[in-house]
């Protein structure tokens, strides 16, 4: 990959895996094991050519509704994620939770945790997994810290800006997305980081996550290339 402008901080909403799945006369969950070997797979692509952050969308608020032996397949990938976190330190990789961790069981958050500590101080790519999260719920969460703030006379109204609202969000210090692929021809954000792609430049691709390659990666990186960015103002 060109050395040239490589996205700073790149969002993934990891879509197609039921219908991979399904294609192939598989169970949808199968879909799920297959889509975490690429999540892999593309993390230390990333790493690779210098991406500073990755944040992929691996279980949202609301897919507690799919049938459970999907949920637990999807929780289950997540804690072989964790068991092999210390592979990821070796790659120089740091991991990040973001989401709304209070719904997972005590075992699973102390290894978040456990995987979080081991990694803190890799200086490669940062990759951030979105679990249980939701843009929304995350914008009213950073809401109830601010008006605590603001009750506790920490923090005046007027103070209260877009460096404020930044500065409580699960990605805290962080830079706002650049470049967000969403594979498997769905058009949709989903509540998917809706404060930091504010200016993000967005490309929808129609492979199925099992099938994505570091190739399409490439591809996406180099259409964000060629457009051209002017965060509102003018040329
Ligand atoms: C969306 O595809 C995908 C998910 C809801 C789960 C994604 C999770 C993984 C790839 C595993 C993550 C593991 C780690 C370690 C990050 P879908 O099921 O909605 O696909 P469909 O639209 O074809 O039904």
């Amino acid at each position: 990959m060109a050395d040239q402008l490589i996205p700073q901080h790149i969002g993934i909403i990891m879509d197609g895996n039921g219908r991979w799945a399904k294609l192939r006369g598989l169970p949808r969950y199968a879909g799920h094991s297959v889509g975490a070997k690429t999540f892999r797979r593309i993390a230390e692509y990333c790493n690779r050519i210098g991406v500073r952050y990755l944040t992929v969308y691996a279980f949202s608020t609301e897919n507690w509704k799919r049938p459970q032996k999907e949920v637990d397949t999807i929780l289950e990938l997540m804690m072989d994620y964790l068991r092999d976190a210390e592979s990821y330190v070796k790659l120089n990789i740091k991991t990040h939770f973001i989401g709304d961790l209070s719904a997972f069981s005590e075992e699973m958050r102390q290894m978040m945790d456990h995987a979080e500590k081991l990694s803190e101080n890799a200086t490669g790519l940062i990759v951030n997994i979105a679990i249980n999260y939701g843009g929304r719920r995350e914008l009213a969460q950073a809401m109830q810290k601010i008006a605590a703030e603001v009750k506790s006379g920490a923090l005046l109204p007027e103070e209260i800006d877009e460096s404020t609202v930044a500065a409580h969000l699960y990605t805290a210090g962080q830079p706002d997305v650049d470049l967000l692929i969403r594979p498997s021809g769905e058009y949709r954000l989903s509540n998917f980081m809706l404060w930091q792609t504010a200016y993000a430049e967005y490309v929808f691709m129609n492979t199925l996550w099992p099938d994505f390659s570091e190739k399409m990666l490439d591809n996406a990186i180099r259409e964000f290339q060629k457009r051209n960015r002017r965060f509102g103002g003018a040329e």
